[in-house]
């Protein structure tokens, strides 16, 4: 998905006579994806598309191409659309600005009355929309698409399988899985606002030669440990333990690589007790999801994968793929790497379970695309484990995405909990919950639960999906806390606008938003005419950081538009007043939206 050589798509020409009644051929281009109109994803797609059609017709662009061209001004006050006519100006020799004015002053003369003027500014031809055309566009979406307003149905039913969060057994959920459940999570619900069925998947990390040692370490040490009333912080010590000691104790080595054998053979003795470790973290893990509102379909553990690897191995010596050196079994990859699948002593391995259960999700969970949100520092891993399915011969490989991310730092450092450990989830949120108390109560506001909680998670949520998933996270209290931006300014202004509605005088009409023309109105008709695109765009680059700086502008916007523009309850003029509600009404409804999405408590849902 690159953004196309604009050039290529710029083979016509505008004012040549020997082209005059024939539209040169234009390159199909290439878009950051063909569900989103033109290369740029922003603005209104229906706006868009009778622009392109518009300018298509009386001029010699090429609609698709205009399509391509179409951005958002970087200065609202030029206009509310732009087409950069650099490229164009390159092909014919001619000075940017002189081609913008002629084309500009062409489709003057033409304009329907939808168009308020196409301006040319600095080799871009700006257009400006009359405020009537929005107010009908937006009122007229509302009415047809009610709660699916912005949705879209590409997808058409393919299911998509989305594997998020994917703990490990034995050990408390850390500050990374935070980042994997809310990053996953939200890929989740953007996935369903585009038609997909979903499959959130559970990929727990419940087999491994590391059962071994620790049911090893169980047997021999367990009576040390109050496992009986202390079950899972018992059994996180002796991970520790095993941990520490494995390199130093040849019987742990030894007697945990004879017990994982056992367990790979079904011994039930030995599988009995693996059965109890996995139950311990898996309700231990839920409480940490139920917390953070993160939803899986199915948990399918690296385990169940156990009983397909033979015949999976056999698959690759009959295809030539399977290499045995010294008695361990692996693939090459295309560049070259040794991908191993079973070790010397015959024990299986991460890698090998991920090639069965990528397999499992195709022909049995009939994954139409496949997710993995799962940290950059296993993209070596994910990109040996497609290549083994490739030369496998499964041409669904294509489908197959690692949606990596960075991770959360503080100045360049880790971060860790106060003795210096990993910070676990649960501290990250109980410091958020006592910052977000502390912050509450200087307020002098009814502080409940619900609400240190919502603003707790809205903070540490927006500020982990507010950035390209890729970088880093930078971490400070006081960044995250800060009111004046990120979760906790949007959810204030959410707030603030559900009161104006609440103490409104009287019931507010529903979608007429006639003789909204202020600058500050038009301007917030024109960001909630954006969200399909924010959320289509979110979607196919798997970056929730579009919808979130997506609802960061709107909640600009709603702002201004309540501290400039919004007329007093008693006003007299009620029909202004009206419409401005109606604005408010449809602004709540879509920044809340929004924020669900992101899985921030919007707090209009059971409020
Ligand atoms: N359990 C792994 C870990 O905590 C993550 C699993 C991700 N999913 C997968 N299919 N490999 O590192």
């Amino acid at each position: 998905m690159k953004i196309g050589n604009l050039l290529l798509s710029l083979l016509f020409v505008l004012t040549t006579a020997a082209f005059a009644n024939q539209k040169a051929e234009i390159q199909p281009t290439v878009r950051i994806c063909d569900l989103l109109l033109g290369a740029n994803p922003q603005g209104n797609p229906v706006i868009k598309k009778m622009l392109a059609e518009f300018i298509g017709k009386h001029s010699q662009l090429h609609p698709g191409t205009i399509l391509d061209l179409l951005e958002l001004p970087k200065n609202p006050d030029h206009g509310d659309y732009a087409i950069p006519v650099f490229s164009l100006a390159k092909i014919e020799k001619k000075n940017p600005t002189e081609i913008a004015a002629q084309i500009s002053e062409k489709l003057m003369s033409v304009k329907p009355d939808w168009i308020e003027s196409f301006n040319p500014i600095s080799g871009f031809i700006n257009v400006r929309l009359k405020p009537s055309f929005y107010q009908k566009l937006l009122k007229d979406s509302l009415v047809n698409e009610g709660s699916h307003y912005g949705h879209a149905d590409w997808a058409n039913g393919k299911t998509v399988v989305i594997d998020y969060v994917s703990p490990n057994i034995a050990k408390p959920l850390h500050i990374g899985h935070f980042r994997a459940s809310v990053i996953g999570q939200a890929i989740r619900n953007l996935a369903e606002t585009q038609g997909f069925n979903v499959v959130g998947l559970n990929h727990l990390g419940d087999w491994g030669i590391q059962f071994g040692d620790l049911i090893w370490a169980y047997q021999n040490w367990g009576k040390q440990y109050d496992f009986e009333n202390n079950p899972f912080e018992s059994l996180y010590q002796l991970y520790v333990r095993v941990k520490n000691e494995k390199k130093e104790n040849p019987d742990l080595d030894k007697g945990g690589r004879e017990i994982f054998r056992r367990m790979e053979a079904g011994d039930k003795e030995v599988l009995a007790i693996w059965e109890k470790f996995r139950a311990i973290t898996l309700s231990e893990d839920q409480k940490i999801l139920d917390t953070l509102g993160i939803k899986h379909d199915q948990v399918i553990g690296e385990s169940f994968y156990n009983d397909q690897l033979p015949a999976m191995e056999e698959n690759l010596r009959k295809l030539g793929l399977l290499i045995e050196s010294d008695g361990a079994l692996g693939v090459c990859t295309e560049s070259g790497a040794f991908c191993l699948l079973r070790t010397q002593t015959g024990t299986s391995v991460y890698a090998a379970r991920d090639v069965a259960s990528a397999v499992y999700r195709h022909d049995v969970l009939h994954a139409d695309e496949n997710l993995y949100v799962v940290g950059n520092e296993q993209k070596d891993h994910f990109a040996m484990v497609f290549d083994i399915l490739k030369q496998m011969g499964a041409t669904w490989v294509k489908g197959l995405h690692h949606i990596g991310f960075g991770l959360y730092s503080n100045e360049g450092k880790k971060i860790s909990s106060r003795d210096g450990g990993t910070l676990t989830i649960q501290e990250l949120i109980n410091t958020a919950m006592q910052q977000a108390r502390i912050v509450l109560d200087k307020q002098g506001v009814p502080v409940t639960d619900r609400a240190v909680k919502r603003l707790a998670m809205a903070a540490l949520i927006f500020n982990d999906l507010s950035g390209d998933r890729n970088n880093n996270v930078e971490f400070n209290w006081d960044r995250v806390l800060n009111l004046e931006g990120g979760g906790p300014a949007i959810i204030a202004t959410l707030d603030r606008t559900v009161q104006i509605l609440k103490n409104a005088s009287a019931p507010v009409s529903e979608f007429d938003f006639s003789g909204l023309e202020s600058a500050e109105e038009v301007d917030l008709i024109r960001q909630i005419l954006g969200f399909q695109e924010a959320l289509t765009a979110s979607y196919v680059t798997y970056q929730p950081s579009i919808l979130a700086q997506y609802l960061w502008k709107l909640s600009r916007s709603l702002n201004t538009f309540q501290q400039s523009k919004l007329l007093p309850s008693d006003s007299p003029n009620k029909a202004y007043l009206h419409a401005q509600l109606t604005l408010l009404k449809a602004s709540r409804d879509i920044l809340g939206a929004g924020l669900e999405i992101l899985n921030i408590d919007s707090g209009l849902k059971n409020p």
